[in-house]
């Protein structure tokens, strides 16, 4: 009798364990391609598939150490006495694309690409709260029309992770009252770009800004607070919706493409059956990926940390507020629970695959899975951002060919993607890895601003001058 119940409870429990397993393995699978059985040369794209470079103003121009977030966070040290950013560095002149931005556009028509995606900086453009530069706004209007004369389209991004040193100071997206001066400078910078821009990004991976700035400290302002963490979230939510209904009902505001850049960073378990880390890697993917599709889907922004925080609301009008989705990806994370929950907490690269410089490797069929699980947003969707830290140029080419390969897949498949951006023109500053981490077409001696073409560069020549051939 007892050997009946102890066989029956552990049947239960089994099939319990299946289900949990299942349960919180099905929203998003990993999904794995055997790449010897595949030929990438078997790409095909439509023949109005849009090209591009993306690049973000802080990382590139120059002139930030005075006037924005990222610029005093520069100068501050950790509790350790180290720098805040590797090796010490300073945005400083960055690759002097402010001042270089006719020889960069040059670059762009070497490539054959249709598109440039690029930020525009709030703090030069509004240097003290409501004070504009108009000499900045011209600047941009100089580069899209720089841009337009090379046949080069280009896109906007409003906010891609800093802004003035003035709103910072006001506790930036932290306190909700302070949205209208985001929505104030967007109103501005649309009505001087508005007959050269159609195309607009509102905010820039909202996740990623919240997540470390927030939670991981590697950003301005450095804080550790998961309740400001969640209540940051949901002003970056609530500012893309307004920025978007704002620019609509501007002159032309119907005339434009408006979406928001979402980073999909896939949360994957090691262990196949180890139900602990598919429990991490689920709440990991919670507010690292779902919060913002769900709203996108629903309205509803759920965004829940066990034990820390849990904030709900509806924000109406996010299901309605994408023309496009915008699409960086990367690479996936790995979760492997050792017993110590902190180091269980820590994401790791996802074991056997080609590291790139930075701590995740190589994952091209990881673009494929992030199309289609973004896809469920129902909107046109633009990658706007995929590259490889490749300081020796020895995986760039492979990287290009096979991430490519794999967009070429999902639209093959149905998924409607529009255009993809490359990660990143030029060598530029990598936020707090500062310059170490290259990821350029082209290369940057920082001391001489001279820019090289890389080799591996080449393959996303070659693929772009035959897509355009067909
Ligand atoms: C990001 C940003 C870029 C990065 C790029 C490489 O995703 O963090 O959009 O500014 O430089 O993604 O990490």
């Amino acid at each position: 009798m007892k050997k009946k119940i102890f066989i029956i409870l552990f049947l239960v429990i089994a099939i319990l364990y299946g289900l949990g397993l299942w349960k919180l393995n099905s929203r998003d699978p990993l999904l794995q391609w055997d790449w010897s059985k595949i030929d990438t040369s078997q790409k095909k794209f439509p023949s109005d598939f849009v090209w591009g470079v993306a690049s973000a103003a802080h990382q590139v121009e120059g002139g930030h150490q005075d006037i924005n977030n990222f610029g005093w966070w520069e100068k501050q040290t950790k509790e350790d006495g180290q720098s805040t950013i590797k090796n010490n560095d300073k945005s400083g002149n960055a690759c002097d694309h402010w001042n270089r931005y006719p020889e960069d556009i040059e670059l762009m028509k070497s490539l054959n690409v249709d598109s440039y995606r690029f930020s525009v900086s709030w703090s030069k453009i509004m240097p003290k709260q409501g004070v504009y530069d108009t000499l900045a706004l011209q600047h941009y209007v100089q580069v899209a029309d720089s841009l337009l004369s090379k046949g080069i389209t280009p896109m906007v991004t409003l906010h891609h992770f800093t802004h003035p040193l003035w709103f910072q100071d006001l506790g930036a997206f932290e306190k909700k009252e302070n949205l209208k001066h985001f929505v104030n400078f967007s109103e501005v910078v649309y009505l001087a770009l508005k007959d050269r821009v159609k195309q607009w990004c509102t905010i820039n991976e909202p996740g990623v800004y919240m997540f470390d700035a927030y939670l991981s400290g590697m950003f301005p302002p450095g804080k550790d607070d998961p309740v400001l963490a969640a209540q940051v979230m949901e002003n970056l939510m609530k500012a893309h919706v307004q920025v978007y209904q704002k620019i609509k009902s501007l002159p032309k505001g119907d005339q434009t493409e408006i979406g928001l850049v979402k980073n999909m960073m896939q949360m994957d378990a090691i262990g196949k059956y180890n139900i602990m880390d598919h429990f991490i890697k689920y709440f990991a993917d919670n507010n690292y990926n779902e919060v913002v599709l769900n709203l996108l889907k629903t309205d509803e922004f759920d965004f829940y940390m066990p034990t820390m925080v849990e904030r709900k609301t509806t924000i109406t009008g996010a299901s309605k507020s994408l023309d496009f989705i915008g699409l960086n990806y990367y690479s996936h994370y790995a979760f492997n629970f050792n017993g110590n929950i902190d180091e269980s907490l820590e994401p790791i690269a996802y074991p056997g695959e080609v590291m790139t410089d930075m701590d995740y490797g190589m994952y091209p069929e990881g673009i494929y899975r992030a199309i289609k699980r973004i896809s469920q947003i129902g909107v046109p969707i633009i990658i706007t951002e995929n590259g490889i830290a490749d300081d020796k140029d020895d995986r760039r080419a492979d990287f290009i060919d096979k991430y490519l390969y794999a967009v070429s897949k999902a639209i093959e498949d149905g998924y409607d993607v529009r255009g993809y951006y490359y990660w990143s023109l030029t060598d530029n500053f990598e936020w707090n890895l500062g310059y170490g981490e290259r990821f350029g077409l082209y290369h940057v001696d920082f001391n001489t601003q001279k820019r090289t073409l890389k080799e591996g560069t080449k393959k996303y020549i070659e693929i772009i001058n035959k897509a355009k051939s067909l």
